[in-house]
C-alpha cells in the first residue's frame, strides 16, 4: 500500500516518499507531475531518465523532445498540458520498474489522476497502458484505441500511445505516435474542457 503521508494534495505532489528501496538509491530526487492542475489532457510515461532525474520534470530528455514535438503538430502546447510518469524515481540503470515498485506507487498516480480530473488520460507506452489498463496490453495494436476504465473509483477514458522513446528505436512508429496525439487534441476539444489559447 501507498504511504499517503506522502502526498500532498495542495499540490498534487509526492515529498519523502521511501516506500522502494533501489530507487532511494538511483535516484536524485521524486519527480513529480508538471502541468496545470485543471489541464484536459493528462500524459502518463514509465519512469524518470538521467536527464529527468537532474532537472526533476518528467520527459526532458530525448523522449521529451519527442513528446514536444508531436504534441506542437498536434496543435498543442506542452505548457497546457499535465505530465506525469507511473513510478516517480529514477529506476538504476534505466531498467523497468518492477510490478512492486509500480504498486507502491499506484496510489499517488490514482491521486493526481483525481485531482486533476482530466478529459483524457493518455498512457505513454506498456508500463503506463497495462497500469491503467490492468490487462495485457500489446501497444502497437492498440495505439489510438481509447478504453474506459474505472480509475480510483472514477470511470476514465484512456488514449493507449506507443512511448515517445519507441519512435527513436523504430521511425516508422512515428505516425502511430503523432495521430494518437492528434485524437487527444480532438478529444479534448470536443470535452469542451479544453486549456489551450489557439482554440
Ligand atoms: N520516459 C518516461 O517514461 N518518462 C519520463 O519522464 C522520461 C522518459
Amino acid at each position: 500500500m501507498t504511504n499517503h503521508s506522502c502526498w500532498n494534495a495542495e499540490t498534487a505532489e509526492v515529498g519523502g516518499c521511501e516506500r522502494c528501496p533501489a530507487l532511494i538509491e538511483s535516484r536524485s530526487r521524486i519527480v513529480n507531475g508538471v502541468g496545470p492542475r485543471d489541464a484536459a489532457l493528462l500524459f502518463v510515461g514509465e519512469a524518470p531518465g538521467a536527464r529527468e532525474d537532474e532537472r526533476g520534470e518528467p520527459f526532458v530528455g530525448r523522449s521529451g523532445d519527442v513528446l514536444d514535438e508531436a504534441l506542437r503538430a498536434a496543435g498543442l502546447h506542452r505548457e497546457d498540458v499535465r505530465i506525469t510518469n507511473c513510478v516517480r524515481c529514477r529506476p538504476p540503470e534505466n531498467r523497468d520498474p518492477t510490478a512492486a515498485e509500480r504498486s507502491n506507487c499506484a496510489g499517488y498516480l490514482d491521486r493526481e489522476i483525481a485531482a486533476v480530473d482530466p478529459a483524457l488520460v493518455i498512457a505513454l507506452g506498456k508500463v503506463p497502458a497495462e497500469r491503467l489498463l490492468d490487462r495485457d496490453v500489446p501497444v502497437t495494436g492498440e495505439a489510438g484505441q481509447i478504453d474506459r476504465v474505472r480509475i480510483g473509483g472514477t470511470d476514465r477514458p484512456v488514449l493507449v500511445s506507443v512511448h515517445p522513446a519507441a519512435t527513436l528505436y523504430d521511425p516508422s512508429r512515428r505516425d502511430r505516435f503523432e495521430d494518437a496525439l492528434v485524437t487527444a487534441a480532438d478529444y479534448a476539444g470536443e470535452s469542451g474542457q479544453s486549456t489551450f489559447g489557439q482554440f
